[in-house]
């Protein structure tokens, strides 16, 4: 019987470091772009693909994210006193009422798949989504829908990738890959961050991943790799070896809200967008070009 994927998961208790000092006491997942934090475009994504749970791995620091995804009730109650209707109708429809919130401690920072692994109680036995908050993608067809789509027809695991400078690959999970159909590449290696003469291509994982269960057995059973973490780039590297891994590079643009230029530009473009700013915005911006 084919598989869909039902459940989402975001690591979300890494340090923010590079935000600091906005980070000192709030989530870098709780900075907004625009009039939103950075993980309800996440979570957004996971709904329009269909996804009804989320499970939120989550550190010290965190309960904003807790709080954000909660009733507000004294909040409503005074929007709705003051008939501040629009208002209201945002705060209550941060989540729409058939998704589930689950959250899970991380009690120590020992990486992505260490994170990833801490869902293992929730997620069991079914494939699911991983959705990095950080790399926001702006797609006509939200970016996680794409990849359940290449899911549904695959049942496989997929990576999101895109091109990225030679230069760069030291941020990356980079691929070597086949191309099997466009778009869809079949995937023979990866490697966590390696330096540009040593990278095996420029094509980079970003943020958004379908996994298989199997995926846990072998996050339980890796060293610790590169930054003495459990990297969830060498599970994957395991997991390739005993089933079929794909890439997909999908239809979007990609802003990396974990770097300041990259978070400021979604800021522009997200600005430039939106309905009440777009063009009061669109004209500051040509005073000031
Ligand atoms: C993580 C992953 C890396 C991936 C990247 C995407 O790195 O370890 O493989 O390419 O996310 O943003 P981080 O950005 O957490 O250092």
């Amino acid at each position: 019987m084919k598989k869909t994927i039902t459940k989402a998961v975001f690591p979300v208790a890494g340090l923010g470091s590079r935000f600091l000092p906005a980070t000192k006491a709030t989530a870098k997942e709780m900075l907004p772009v625009v009039d939103k934090p950075l993980i309800q475009y996440a979570v957004e994504e996971a709904v329009a693909a269909g996804i009804t749970d989320m499970v939120f791995i989550t550190g010290r620091n965190k309960r904003a994210i807790e709080d954000h995804f909660d009733k507000a009730y004294e909040l409503e109650a005074s929007l709705e006193a003051s008939g501040k209707l629009k208002l209201l109708s945002y705060v209550q429809e941060v989540v729409p009422k058939h998704v589930n919130c689950i959250y899970i401690r991380q009690a120590e920072p020992l990486g992505l798949g260490h994170a990833v692994l801490c869902a293992k109680p929730v997620i069991q036995d079914e494939p699911f989504a991983v959705i990095l908050a950080d790399d926001l993608i702006d797609g006509e067809v939200p970016i996680v829908k794409q990849m359940v789509d290449v899911f549904e027809k695959h049942q496989c695991s997929i990576l999101g990738v895109q091109d990225v400078p030679r230069a760069n690959t030291r941020q990356y999970g980079i691929v070597s890959t086949t191309n099997i159909e466009p778009n869809i590449e079949k995937v023979h290696g990866i490697v966590e961050k390696p330096k540009p003469e040593d990278a095996p291509s420029t094509l980079a994982v970003v943020g958004r991943y379908i996994l298989t269960p199997r995926i846990f057995h072998h996050l339980e059973t890796i060293q610790p790799g590169a930054g003495g973490e459990i990297q969830l780039t060498d599970g994957i590297a395991a997991l390739m070896k005993e089933e079929q891994l794909l890439a997909y590079r999908f239809d979007g643009i990609r802003y990396d809200c974990g770097s300041k230029l990259g978070y400021l530009q979604a800021q522009v473009a997200f600005g430039l967008k939106h309905e009440e700013l777009r063009e009061e915005f669109a004209e500051y911006l040509k005073t000031i070009a």
